[in-house]
């Protein structure tokens, strides 16, 4: 395996995932920069590589196993491994609607997003598993929100604002997913927690929110570089812990 740390990065093209990626390649570790349409690929390589980062492209959508495995097989080929693996890549609605409530969703734009957010996650993570078990130091991150919370949701007198209910419920069963993962993985080398970016103007939220991408970008950045004596198991915002 190359001596720089080997990561993947899901949903890198933009928003928060570039920024990722532009933030762990300025560390001078070696990008994979996971995206599903080729032309948004190939420019953030290019923009990454013109950064000064090793950036190479993965081409990825987690909602195709045939994708997947390719990426796999790609990543195996071409950096000999994986270090850390930022699941990122999620969606928040089919058309945009911010508005869906749960008595009104369509049963269809429910499935279309736990299957980005969720199922998309694990299908990853588990064909890269095999490379993250090979690693010295290796560290999976789970972009989730803190509007996944169940405790934040219920608690008296916190606001969580307008979310769409499918959305809002993918983090809950990520948060879910992620926690069955440490546990399996508990007597492995390898950290896995959750991270919060904040409300970030990207693309996703119609670029409201008075987070920039950057900023939303260093939570996903401290936990895939955390020290092997490190936090797993946990949820993690700019902040410190998120609640469950
Ligand atoms: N922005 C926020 O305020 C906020 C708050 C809490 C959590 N988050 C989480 O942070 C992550 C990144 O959000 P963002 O704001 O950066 O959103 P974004 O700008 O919309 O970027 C989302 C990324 O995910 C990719 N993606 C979507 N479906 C995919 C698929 N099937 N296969 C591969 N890639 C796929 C998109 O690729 P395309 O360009 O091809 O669509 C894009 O690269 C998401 O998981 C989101 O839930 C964001």
């Amino acid at each position: 395996m190359s001596e720089k740390t080997i990561v993947l990065v899901t949903g890198a093209n933009k928003g928060i995932g570039y920024e990722i990626a532009a933030g762990l390649g300025g560390l001078g570790w070696r990008v994979g920069v996971g995206a599903r349409d080729r032309g948004r690929r190939d420019m953030a390589v290019e923009k990454l590589r013109a950064e000064g980062v090793d950036a190479f492209g993965v081409p990825l959508d987690v909602t195709d196993d045939g994708s997947v495995v390719a990426a796999a097989e790609l990543i195996a080929d071409h950096a000999g491994g994986l270090d850390v693996l930022v699941n990122n890549a999620g969606i928040n609605g089919v058309t945009g609607d911010r508005s869906q409530t749960p008595s009104t969703v369509d049963p269809a734009t429910v499935r279309i997003i736990v299957e980005t957010n969720v199922i998309g996650v694990v299908r990853v993570t588990n064909a890269m598993l095999p490379m993250l078990r090979a690693s010295a130091s290796p560290r999976i991150v789970n972009m989730s929100s803190s509007v996944g919370s169940l405790t934040l949701q219920t608690t008296p007198g916190v606001d969580m604002g307008p979310v769409p209910a499918a959305y809002l419920a993918s983090k809950t069963f990520l948060n879910a997913v992620t926690i069955q993962y440490v546990k399996e993985l508990k007597d492995t080398n390898i950290l896995i927690n959750s991270a919060c970016p904040g409300l970030t103007a990207t693309e996703f939220t119609g670029f409201s929110g008075d987070r920039t991408p950057q900023q939303g970008a260093a939570i996903a950045i401290h936990l895939a570089t955390l020290p092997d004596d490190g936090p797993t198991g946990g949820f993690f915002n700019d902040s410190g812990t998120v609640p469950w």
